[in-house]
């Protein structure tokens, strides 16, 4: 059976498939949006904001823990895990309801059910095939497992551990990457005994190693072990709880293991390397442009390796929608893409650690600006520092290639650290600019001032 045939057809509505069809629909294009299961996609649903709503009821148990130190007299008794659950839930059915209607109002005609490229730009659903000028695969990740490691109640990834009914008192979680340390951060705020273990030598091992030794020194002092450097040799799960074997031969045991070993692309079961498209262990290979192997198909978020961030999906679905409308954007760079960890304490990047500044610039020169001589954070009391690299020795003025922070709230900072670094501004570009007092953003201004040879609130 024939279905429609519109201009833009994308399989898949998370954060780059909608953002396209939107972007699309503005430029005067027909748009079909094929998904199979909520608009929003593991962004809204499983991942970004469901998350950020359970580190938000982490950071308040936080504050009710350590309220007498603020002078106010609260107690922190404990998790109610259906109005967590209510809350978070309500989050996100909000949300929802609100894409919905954006959906809508861009006049996009949505397809709901599996889609596979059946052809040339054509795609099938159920039995009807929908054809299109230009095609957009938007079809997003999984979370991957260990083979040999059967998931079930208590052994979850991500996506069960969400949604979890019971507050473990004791927890595991393997990898130590970004979602190992945010959930590691919840369990841990809601009281729990946590053991993360990294197979590499250090946590969240994609940052600056500066970030991991702060995050790892916080995490030590909160109570949450980090066995770094070491695999896991099995898992088993019983009605009481998981017995992890580590190939150290160590055992340990919890209420609850959590699988976080990386996301992986979902682009077995749609037809894509069946009809022409590239694949790369599994991603698709496209160019620049996000173009693919097959003509007038193109692919966006998470099945194109590098980054998987909701908000390069969505730029990058900008970016398509805009191509295709021959506007000729400007490419995303995935160096400029920020990173944010929302774990207690953040971690925020942007931009090159000093490592990879070395291999790209040669002479580089970075600052530390500890956070004990910001007065916000010494109000927040959190600790942690901000990193700044930019290239050219001592004495330079080269431009910032990378700003790195950790500590709690750094997340909001990201947005003049990214903007300094994606203009290339030099340290003494900013140095001048008046920061607000008392505000984080201060130390951000202070590690300028010091790159730009003028500190004035630093120690020697
Ligand atoms: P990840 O790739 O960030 O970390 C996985 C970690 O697991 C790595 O450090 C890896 O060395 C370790 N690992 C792999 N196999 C192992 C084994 N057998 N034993 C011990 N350790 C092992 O992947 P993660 O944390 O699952 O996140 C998936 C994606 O979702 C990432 O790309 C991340 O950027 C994204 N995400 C982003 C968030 C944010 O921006 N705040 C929040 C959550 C996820």
């Amino acid at each position: 059976m024939s279905g429609t045939h519109s201009d833009v057809l994308i399989l898949g509505g998370g954060s780059g498939g909608y953002a396209c069809a939107f972007r699309a629909s503005q430029l005067g294009f027909s748009v079909t949006l094929i998904e199979e299961d909520k608009v929003g996609g593991t962004c809204l649903h499983r991942g970004c904001i469901p998350t950020k709503a359970l580190l938000h009821t982490a950071e308040v148990a936080d504050i009710a823990r350590t309220s007498e130190t603020f002078g106010v007299q609260a107690k922190f008794e404990g998790i109610d895990i259906d109005a967590m659950h209510d809350y978070k839930n309500g989050t996100v059915e909000r949300l929802y309801k609100g894409l919905q209607g954006l959906v809508a109002q861009h006049k996009i005609t949505t397809v709901v059910g599996h889609g596979i490229v059946v052809g040339d730009r054509t795609v099938e659903v159920d039995g009807v095939r929908y054809t299109a000028t230009s095609v957009v695969l938007a079809t997003g990740s999984y979370a991957r497992t260990i083979p040999g490691i059967e998931l079930g109640d208590r052994i979850v990834t991500s996506d069960q551990a969400l949604n979890l009914g019971f507050v473990p008192k004791k927890a595991i979680v393997l990898g130590g990457g970004v979602i190992g340390v945010e959930f590691a951060s919840v369990w841990a705020s809601f009281g729990a005994d946590v053991t993360v273990i990294e197979a590499l030598p250090r946590l969240v091992a994609a940052e600056d190693p500066w970030c991991s030794k702060h995050l790892e020194r916080a995490f030590r002092k909160r109570g949450v072990t980090s066995r770094t450097s070491v695999k896991v040799a099995s898992a088993k799960e019983s009605n009481e709880g998981v017995v992890v074997e580590l190939e150290s031969g160590d055992t340990l045991d919890a209420d609850v293991l959590l699988v976080a070993v990386g996301r992986g692309p979902r682009t077995a079961d749609s037809g894509f390397a069946e009809h022409g498209i590239t694949l790369d262990r599994g991603f698709v290979v496209t160019d620049e442009r996000l173009r693919t192997s097959v003509d007038g198909v193109y692919a966006v978020g998470d099945i194109v390796g590098g980054l998987q961030l909701a908000h390069r999906g969505f730029q990058q679905g900008i970016f398509v929608a805009e191509e295709i409308a021959g506007l000729h954007p400007v490419p995303v760079a995935d160096h400029l893409i920020p990173r944010v960890t929302y774990s207690h304490p953040e971690i925020a990047s942007v931009g090159f650690g000093e490592d990879a500044a070395r291999d790209r610039y040669g002479d580089i020169t970075s600052v530390v600006y500890d956070l004990s001589g910001n007065g916000k954070s010494q109000i927040l009391k959190t600790a942690g520092g901000i990193k700044v690299v930019r290239a050219g020795g001592e004495g330079a003025d080269g431009p910032v290639v990378g700003v790195h922070m950790v500590g709690d709230r750094v997340g909001e900072l990201i947005g003049e650290a990214q903007l300094a670094v994606a203009w290339e501004a030099l340290p003494s570009d900013i140095a001048h600019f008046v920061h607000a007092h008392p505000t984080q953003n201060e130390a951000l201004g202070e590690a300028m001032l010091a790159l730009a040879g003028a500190p004035l609130h630093a120690h020697s």
